[in-house]
């Protein structure tokens, strides 16, 4: 199979133009005997690249450059298959933009192009090219620094890690995790997270309940979440708490309930966000809408989570517009890597700015991940990098604090 990767990196500091010469000699034996071609184009900060060949070479390749030290910030913008190559000459072929005219750079590039066909211009890599030559995407390029710039001072001063015990302890528990805006230092609010009494996630606990019984138990735990909320003292914060769409569509009176529990623990409507899963079907929708304003009418923020995962995507927006988005791990996982992730990202945080729609990033492990999320302007976290989940208590929090560099 003829693969075809295209990624973008920095160039370090310390490398020299002349090293580079030396660096695309070696390359190109060795993109020779792989198969494989590699065109290079540099601007003198970044580095943009083209690996074209069979599966398994390309791979190998890549996998040494990912690891390569004389570049960092590496992303991946493509990864494609082709019935034939586009540039027929394997090796490698280094372009550095400073030398050549931005207008015919990209027609030199093309006329290394030896397929059959005239290469097509509506061609995605050819696309890329185009872009990276002519710098139109360069505002998005976060130059986020290494990931042991920083270090995690852990901190229980905020929040002093507390534990209880739910009063109906045989039913189910919650584990608490801290929603944080990291620089700023702020806990903006705590997720109350369904498990069973010993600590298995709320998938376990549902298990064996069929029907409506679903939507019954559901409801009913958010009692011992509210009551467990109060006896760890967090009446004066945020509180999010989960729940299945369609459990306010199938339960009467299911917002009436809330507000009651929420009353009878001595908290209030304002300092509750209703989180829903996106990943469930809302097959009714108009109920659905109708029963979020009620809690919208009684003071009750609303967020979506797992957002853009489930079966709505973006056009559950243009139904209602929550007061929250959350975006989760599957989209989160190593984004700082990946084109298409980060993309996805943006476009989802483009939207929610219009909206005046506050975003989230759930599940952040990796401070380049983090990183990368703040430069492209989410402000709230939540994730085992800065606090794990913590059964019937709150944990303490690692606060991000920059490495003063050794003079
Ligand atoms: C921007 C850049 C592009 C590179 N392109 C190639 C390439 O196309 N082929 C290649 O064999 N090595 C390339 N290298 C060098 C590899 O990263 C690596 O040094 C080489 O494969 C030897 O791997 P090793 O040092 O792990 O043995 C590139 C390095 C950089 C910084």
């Amino acid at each position: 199979m003829l693969t075809t990767i295209l990624y973008r990196s920095h160039i370090c500091d310390n490398v020299s133009v002349k090293s580079l010469e030396e660096m695309v000699a070696t390359a190109n034996q060795r993109n020779g005997d792989a198969d494989v071609t590699g065109i290079l184009l540099f601007n003198g900060t970044h580095f943009f690249q083209l690996l074209e060949g069979p599966d398994e070479s390309v791979s190998t390749i890549y996998q040494h450059i990912c690891g390569d030290r004389r570049h960092y910030n590496l992303v991946e913008l493509m990864r494609d298959y082709a019935p034939a190559r586009r540039f027929g000459k394997a090796g490698m072929e280094l372009f550095d933009l400073r030398e050549h005219d931005k207008d015919d750079v990209l027609q030199t590039v093309l006329d290394k192009g030896t397929t059959k066909y005239q290469l097509f211009y509506d061609d995605r890599a050819l696309q890329f090219f185009r872009t990276f030559v002519e710098a139109t995407e360069k505002e998005n390029y976060f130059e986020i620094p290494s990931a042991d710039s920083w270090e995690f001072i852990v901190d229980d001063s905020l929040l002093p890690p507390a534990k209880v015990v739910p009063a109906d302890s045989a039913a189910c528990s919650f584990a608490f995790q801290p929603i944080i805006d990291p620089l700023a230092r702020e806990v903006v609010a705590l997720e109350a997270l369904l498990r069973t009494p010993d600590g298995l996630p709320p998938q376990a606990w549902f298990e064996g309940l069929a029907g409506d019984e679903i939507y019954k138990a559901d409801l009913n735990s958010k009692k011992i979440a509210f009551a467990m909320a109060r006896d760890l003292g967090l009446r004066d914060r945020t509180l999010s708490v989960n729940l299945l769409p369609m459990t306010l569509v199938h339960i009467p009176g299911a917002v009436g309930l809330l507000l009651q529990e929420i009353e009878a623990n001595g908290l209030v409507a304002e300092q509750i966000i209703v989180e829903f899963t996106e990943r469930e079907v809302i097959s009714r929708l108009d109920a659905f809408t109708d029963a979020v304003r009620q809690l919208k009418a009684a003071g009750i923020r609303v967020a979506i989570e797992h957002f853009g995962e489930g079966f709505a995507g973006l056009s559950l927006l243009a139904q209602f517009q929550p007061d929250k988005i959350k975006i989760n791990r599957d989209l989160i996982r190593d984004m700082h890597k990946s084109g298409p992730r980060q993309a996805i990202i943006q476009a989802i945080i483009r939207c929610c700015t219009s909206l005046e729609i506050t975003v989230t990033a759930v599940g952040v492990e990796k401070a380049e991940e983090w990183m990368w999320l703040e430069s492209a302007g989410i402000y709230q976290f939540q994730g085992h990098l800065f606090a794990s989940p913590c059964q019937a208590g709150i944990p303490a929090i690692r606060w991000p604090e920059k490495k003063i560099p050794f003079i």
